[in-house]
């Protein structure tokens, strides 16, 4: 349970707001690299942390991002014509650099130009291209804090692969402590018996050999927090699930099948965040196989965009139409019918959690915690300490500068019971340490 204020201090992203800012502080990812397919190519729309944007690849082959409103009457940028390394606004042509500079002002009488230009500056973003994904600084310092050093930003090129998106219509937090709840898999994952029939539709479902759900427990970091949550497995070891929180908003979820995956939960404004999961291989290129991205196409795939970024990745089934729910599948097969495809199952739980008046952002003051939502629990003690750390004392998390605090990863493993999983798991958490991905036992038990 959280009060009222402590809700509002954890969901709300918007500019001026608490957790706005503490965001802000990182950089953050925005759109795939493929958005943007070559040198000036159309601009596109976006928004991220409540604030409209304008992002582009420049004559060079670099990324900018400009606030959508032109500085002189407030024009959109998505209009601008992008050319030779800047973006003209469409409407009487004033011009702006990669860092926002106003570099032609053509409706002023030349002998004046200059000293006007100089003293417009539109807001431009920074922007890094890395690995298939463009990551964006929204933050207050003129030089940007170093670029997070997740394994999937240091791998080589091509064992990284193309990013998954879908678009969740909650609060980013709400759909973010999913990925803190192990619990949920024996239940709104799972299939209804071992040898369950496959779905007509995505995956098959969890199955554990416990017949209960597993146990928490829980380790804070300087980064954020990890996990486990242990069920028994055959022969009376311990099948431990280690997952991770990295501050602000990014988590990795063993998929036990030895490769890596960086999830983060990225709000558009209060009520819109999208799922980027983005996926690769320590030792080896990435397969087709493995990178196959998430196209939704047996329930339809994506709705078309229209001129609002939250409509991107968001998928034609939906809370309009119950996630394409199939109740036969629901007596025979899954607990659950919604099709187990990336997080479509989740979102039909976290994006109907709204208040009384609709808002789609839940109110936590009526929840009732259980000793399974240990991590929930954590990451929000976390949350609202590095909340009220950088506004009372302008202090960041550790890894805002240190970013090898984020070279961890998740780990599946088989351990003796009751043994120490933290010391057994020390090596699979740390991508440097040279131990493999800890992959025991995939998600998906077959
Ligand atoms: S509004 Fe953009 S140049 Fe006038
Ligand atoms: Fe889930």
């Amino acid at each position: 349970m959280l009060s009222r204020e402590n809700n509002e201090l954890l969901c709300r992203v918007g500019p001026g707001t608490p957790m706005g800012a503490l965001m802000r502080e990182y950089w953050i990812p925005a759109l795939p690299s493929n958005e943007f397919p070559g040198p000036d190519s159309p601009p596109k729309r976006m928004k991220l942390l409540g604030e409209n944007i304008i992002m582009y690849r420049d004559t060079k082959g670099r990324m900018g991002a400009i606030a959508e409103a032109c500085p002189h009457r407030g024009a959109s940028l998505y209009f601008a014509r992008n050319e030779d390394c800047g973006i003209r606004c469409a409407y009487h042509g004033w011009k702006f650099d990669l860092d926002g500079n106003c570099i032609d002002a053509p409706t002023e009488p030349m002998e004046r130009r200059m000293r006007f230009q100089q003293s417009i500056k539109a807001r431009a973003f920074p922007c890094r291209d890395v690995n298939k994904m463009v990551w964006i600084y929204m933050g207050p310092r003129k030089e940007p804090p170093p670029f997070p050093a997740f394994e999937i930003n240091t791998l080589p090129y091509d064992h990284v692969g193309e990013p998954s998106i879908m678009m969740e219509e909650a609060n980013w937090l709400q759909n973010m402590e999913g990925d803190l709840d192990s619990a949920h898999l024996n239940f709104l994952h799972s299939r209804l018996q071992e040898k369950a029939p496959p779905p007509k539709h995505g995956i098959q479902g969890f199955w554990s050999p416990d017949p209960d759900p597993p146990v928490l427990d829980v380790q804070p970091t300087e980064y954020g927090a990890y996990y486990t949550a242990k069920r028994r497995y055959r022969n009376n070891e311990d099948w431990h699930r280690i997952n991770q929180f990295i501050f602000p908003f990014h988590t990795m979820i063993t998929t036990g099948d030895g490769t890596i995956n960086l999830r983060s939960f990225v709000p558009l404004d209060d009520h819109y965040a999208m799922l980027i999961s983005h996926r690769g291989h320590p030792k080896r290129p990435i397969t087709p196989e493995e990178n196959r991205v998430l196209t939704f196409d047996e329930v339809g795939g994506f709705i078309p965009r229209t001129e609002d970024p939250r409509t991107y990745f968001m998928t034609a089934a939906n809370k309009r139409n119950d996630y394409a729910r199939d109740l036969q599948v629901e007596k025979e097969a899954m607990f659950n019918g919604i099709p187990f495809i990336g997080n479509l199952q989740d979102r039909a739980m976290t994006e109907l959690m709204c208040s009384d008046d609709g808002e789609p952002l839940y109110d936590r003051t009526k929840e009732h915690l259980g000793s399974s939502d240990a991590q929930v629990a954590l990451v929000r003690r976390q949350l609202l300490q590095a909340v009220t750390d950088l506004r009372d004392q302008k202090k960041v998390p550790p890894n805002v500068d240190n970013v090898k605090l984020d070279r961890v990863r998740s780990a599946s493993h088989i351990f003796p019971a009751d043994a120490d999983w933290r010391k057994l798991s020390e090596g699979s958490r740390d991508v440097d340490s040279g131990a493999p991905v800890g992959a025991e036992v995939p998600l998906i038990i077959q």
